[in-house]
């Protein structure tokens, strides 16, 4: 059941968050005392300590220095903000490393690193596992029930995997508990393909090392799984040592967006609220649309994987990151938009990476709070200020949700296969981009959607869009049924139901029921050349597709589109079927932007789903809404460089600054923002 209570993330949260990474133990008493004072100045009410602090904690093995962070825990406390204390485990200390070298990574070649860098380590060692219990055991023993202390923030951007012995007899174990007996694994792997069938248990090693292995599909997805657990159950090991000295005090861990190598849904499931870190312009310009919709995209996968509790944006830049291809900073307005949109689609804060910007080593030159020209009026300071001020005019809003009726399917082990099984395919399947595409066609629309995988409730949605999905796993061929059947609409593409949760091909085609849900078995599919292009015909209006088309056969279903060119013109291109009380739509070609847009348009129409407003507004402009028992808030988000006219068209909005009544017709400036309040009430 998805979440509609007011919901905030630990207990005694009252406030927003606006704040971010500190790292004292980098800085000179006389800078510590200043970046008191700045904090308040800057109205940050939360730091994240503890980091990448292992070395200034345990300076020698066994050797324990507390009294920095005592003093520090303290002073947040002083000051009245939260502090999300974090497990240092990410990065480890050098006489570690270099004392115990069995704990660092080996790559899929076999060769191990040396100590460095950060998230170095193998989290099927067990001497790391034991270093790590010891110094995240000491921490909790210390600090749990300090009055400063908000939540844990264990470890930092966990990911990647080891190719270690360790690693390998663990992935053994792994897939021993999974299949029971070799038999079985080799049924469901497929190995007598090429002749590999597994006669004993340490035959089995990794795929993907350049002389090894890399032609089992089962293995290759198990790897990835395994790869998946293996973080989180260090992160599982962290938790249960600091809830056995305080089970109430929440944990989370910075998530990295749709990043591949753990699955969002499942480790969410280990945290007592989600948080991710943003940085969107990598993938392209601050000033471009796009991106401003991918964040929106992630921030509201991030809300969902917390099954619809608020979340907590942990880290974004103040300006710029140095990593960006290009260091752009941000344009007037972009960071009280940046920051706003993440309240709006469900955080319960904005932090920061970070507050001081180091002085050396790799991210010296990374946007920060303060910069190293220390000026409390410099731009990026005045920036962060000011949305601290508009956050403190926002705590009402502390546990708000999201209202949607609308789910789209994005899940990490479909992914998985799809990379796995369309190896040779890499560049044409697009799962993300394809996921990213309908969000982009409701976003237009401005109609909410909540993100879910295969494990989820269906129940509470309207309609389901579920694209590519490539991989059933979890009974969601049957939980699809019953939300059909039940009234529920389903959306879905090519390439759907090609293969089980072991990658192997179901015969016949679409397994039931899924196959009855769309009325349709699909027999082939054709690719088009990356120049190609084809055309549907849809109710009079011609659509272009790239890249798939598929053949339709035994049709029960109603045929609404069919394709235009090549030899199976005239054959279903959308079809729509009626199952029990719910219809599904089956889509057999990548359309273009045009034919997704119109198609939601008209599922949603069909099945009440109404915009989040009906304010009239230019291309660029983004209303959403966010509720509380009593009321609603409307934000209203220029994303474009140009002002923006927007007519409002509701009565009783008052500006939640000034409290204000609005009037019908508003101009925001390019990149600007407005956020009001009405009484709740439901789109
Ligand atoms: C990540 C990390 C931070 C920092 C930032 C820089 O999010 O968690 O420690 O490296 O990137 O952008």
């Amino acid at each position: 059941m998805k979440n509609t209570r007011q919901t905030p993330l630990f207990p005694n949260q009252t406030r927003l968050l606006h704040g971010g990474d500190y790292n004292p133990e980098q800085w000179p008493a006389e800078i510590v005392a200043q970046d008191a004072d700045l904090m308040d100045q800057a109205n940050v009410n939360s730091v994240t300590l503890g980091v990448f602090s292992w070395c200034a904690l345990e300076p020698s093995e066994g050797v324990f220095d507390f009294d920095w962070l005592d003093r520090m825990m303290d002073s947040q406390s002083e000051h009245g903000r939260y502090v999300g204390l974090a497990t240092p485990t990410a990065a480890v200390p050098a006489w570690m490393g270099t004392k115990y070298p069995e704990i660092l990574r080996v790559n899929p070649d076999g060769l191990r690193n040396r100590q460095g860098n950060r998230v170095n380590t193998s989290y099927a060692s067990k001497v790391f596992q034991e270093k790590a219990a010891i110094i995240v055991s000491k921490l909790a023993e210390r600090y749990t029930g300090h009055p400063a202390l908000a939540f844990w923030h264990i470890s930092n951007e966990y990911g990647g995997c080891c190719y270690g012995p360790e690693s390998i007899l663990a992935f053994r174990e792994w897939l021993e508990h999974k299949y029971e007996s070799l038999e079985n694994l080799n049924r469901c792997w497929w190995t007598e393909f090429w002749s590999h069938r597994y006669s004993a248990w340490d035959q089995i090693f990794p795929p993907g090392a350049p002389l090894g292995e890399t032609s089992i599909h089962g293995l290759t997805l198990d790897w990835k799984r395994f790869s998946s657990d293996q973080i989180i159950s260090f992160l599982t090991m962290e938790r249960c040592i600091l809830k056995s000295y305080g089970p109430d005090i929440p944990v989370t861990t910075n998530l990295m967006g749709t990043y591949a190598g753990v699955d969002g849904f499942k480790i969410s499931k280990h945290l007592d609220f989600v948080s991710w870190d943003s940085y969107p312009w990598f993938h392209g310009k601050p000033s471009e649309l796009d991106g401003w919709i991918r964040t929106a995209f992630h921030h509201d996968l991030n809300r969902s994987m917390g099954d619809g509790r608020s979340f907590l944006l942990m880290e974004c830049t103040p300006s710029s990151s140095n990593w960006y291809p290009t260091m752009k900073l941000k344009r007037p307005g972009q960071h009280t938009l940046e920051g706003l949109q993440a309240i709006a689609h469900g955080s319960d804060g904005v932090q920061y990476f970070q507050w001081r910007q180091s002085a050396g080593s790799l991210e010296q030159f990374h946007g920060a709070v303060v910069g190293h020209n220390n000026r409390s009026d410099a731009r990026v300071f005045c920036d962060v200020k000011e949305l601290g001020a508009k956050l403190n005019q926002l705590d009402g809003l502390v546990g708000g949700w999201v209202h949607t009726k609308v789910a789209i399917v994005f899940d990490w082990e479909v992914l998985w296969a799809i990379q796995t099984c369309l190896e040779y395919r890499s560049k044409t399947p697009q799962y993300t981009e394809t996921i990213l595409s309908f969000y982009r066609s409701l976003f237009d629309i401005s109609i909410a959607v909540d993100i879910v995988d295969s494990t989820c409730d269906l129940t509470d949605y309207r309609v389901v869009i579920a694209p590519m999905l490539f991989m059933l796993r979890n009974g969601i061929e049957q939980r699809l049924a019953s939300f059909v059947s039940n009234g529920g609409c389903l959306v879905t593409t090519y390439l759907s139901g090609w293969v089980d949760d072991s990658t192997k091909a179901y015969l016949g085609g679409i397994p039931e029921p899924l196959r009855s849900v769309l009325g349709i078995v699909p027999e082939e599919w054709d690719e088009l050349y990356p120049d190609e292009t084809n055309t549907i015909l849809w109710d009079r209006r011609q659509f272009t597709f790239t890249t798939y088309s598929e053949r339709i056969l035994n049709v029960s279903a109603t045929v609404l589109a069919t394709f235009e060119n090549d030899f199976y013109a005239g054959e279903p291109a959308l079809t729509v079927n009626q199952y029990g009380s719910g219809k599904a739509y089956y889509i057999a070609s990548r359309n273009e932007a045009a034919f997704t847009s119109t198609l939601m348009q008209q599922v949603m129409s069909e099945h009440g789903i109404l915009p989040i407003s009906n304010a009239s507004h230019p291309v660029g402009v983004s209303i959403r809404t966010r509720n509380t028992p009593t009321e609603t808030y409307v934000f209203v988000l220029n994303y474009a460089n140009t002002t923006a006219e927007i007519s409002l068209d509701e009565p009783n909005l008052q500006d939640a600054y000034t409290g204000e009544l609005a009037t019908v017709q508003i101009t925001l400036e390019a990149f600007g923002s407005r956020v009001f309040r009405k009484p709740l009430s439901y789109c």
